[in-house]
């Protein structure tokens, strides 16, 4: 029963009972006219009561309408900070840049800037995922596309943590405009951060061949330092032209070879199919990137191991 019906029968209640009783004293009174009066009374009073017991009812219904808007003041203040309990949670885990769940990135190459890309992945203590490097940091930086706006290589201050017992396999993946052209991945656990780039961790690889291919020259991260040829993976030279391999980054520009004159530094060269090319018929890609992953009892929600 709503207030308003409760409040309808209380007056109901109170005319019957108070109409009957002065409706008989009207009945039994001879002077018809004065007990009438009394009846009229009866109702006034009647009437003058229901007023104040609706005036009570109307301000009671404000007092509970001020006091849900209140509540309601209230739970929306109460969903704003969780929101923000929530955007500190995601920044927190957002600290590192994620791909597809699983995949860290541990370093960013970026073609073209000027600036070695060896120099940058052994720059040990520069940490562009520092909260006050990102502060400056371009956002394209962080992403995979060689055609967003990133003025610098992005490197994780994972490469001088690289927790070898957590990591399971780390990922290379070479880009155009956003679109992977190349990938080889590794077997992580156990490594460092320069010798998990090797043909013996190489678990596999869109080169197919490259597992099988035996007597490489180069299969290194340092790869031929006079030549500027670094994350090299070559399998033979052959007095230039005839030189064979799958990826080298170009960090310099003087070269003996032609093939290693190339147009811009730092230049990403590879083999554009799924087995080696005379240097030759390279392509270029514009971003390369290092993933991580972290074997499967790792959680990053957990603040220390189990
Ligand atoms: C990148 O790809 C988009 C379409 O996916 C295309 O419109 C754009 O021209 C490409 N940019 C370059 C630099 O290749
Ligand atoms: C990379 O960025 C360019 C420029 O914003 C865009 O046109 C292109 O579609 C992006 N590529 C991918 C694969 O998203």
């Amino acid at each position: 029963m709503s207030r308003s019906e409760g409040v309808l029968c209380l007056f109901l209640a109170v005319l019957v009972c108070g109409f009957t009783a002065a409706t008989r004293r009207f009945l039994m009174d001879e002077s018809g006219d004065e007990t009438l009066q009394e009846a009229y009374a009866a109702i006034r009073d009647l009437d003058s009561r229901l007023q104040t017991v609706m005036a009570d009812n109307d301000r009671l219904r404000e007092r509970l309408e001020s006091t849900e808007t209140a509540l309601a003041g209230q739970s929306s203040t109460l969903s704003s900070v969780q929101r923000d309990v929530q955007n500190m949670g995601s920044r927190v885990s957002a600290d590192f840049v994620w791909y597809d769940d699983d995949w860290m990135l541990a370093f960013r190459a970026t073609a073209g800037i000027g600036r070695p890309v060896y120099d940058a992945w052994t720059d040990v203590g520069h940490h562009d995922d520092d909260p006050m490097t990102r502060a400056t940091l371009p956002c394209g930086c962080t992403t995979v596309n060689g055609s967003l706006p990133c003025d610098r290589h992005y490197r994780s201050r994972l490469l001088d943590l690289w927790p070898s017992a957590s990591i399971d396999e780390v990922r290379l993946v070479l880009y155009e405009n956003g679109t992977e052209k190349e990938h080889l991945t590794f077997s992580g656990t156990g490594s460092d951060y320069m010798s998990w780039f090797s043909q013996e961790r190489l678990v596999e690889s869109s080169w197919t061949d490259l597992k099988s291919t035996t007597g490489l020259n180069y299969f290194s991260i340092a790869g031929h330092p006079s030549e500027g040829r670094r994350f090299f993976i070559n399998h033979a030279y052959n007095s230039c032209p005839n030189d064979v391999g799958w990826l080298v980054v170009k960090d310099k520009q003087s070269e003996t070879c032609d093939w290693g004159h190339v147009l811009h530094v730092p230049a990403i060269l590879y083999a554009p199919s799924n087995h080696e090319v005379t240097w030759e018929s390279f392509r270029e890609a514009d971003v390369m990137a290092v993933f991580v992953k972290f074997r499967a009892s790792v959680d990053f929600n957990q603040m220390c191991l189990n």
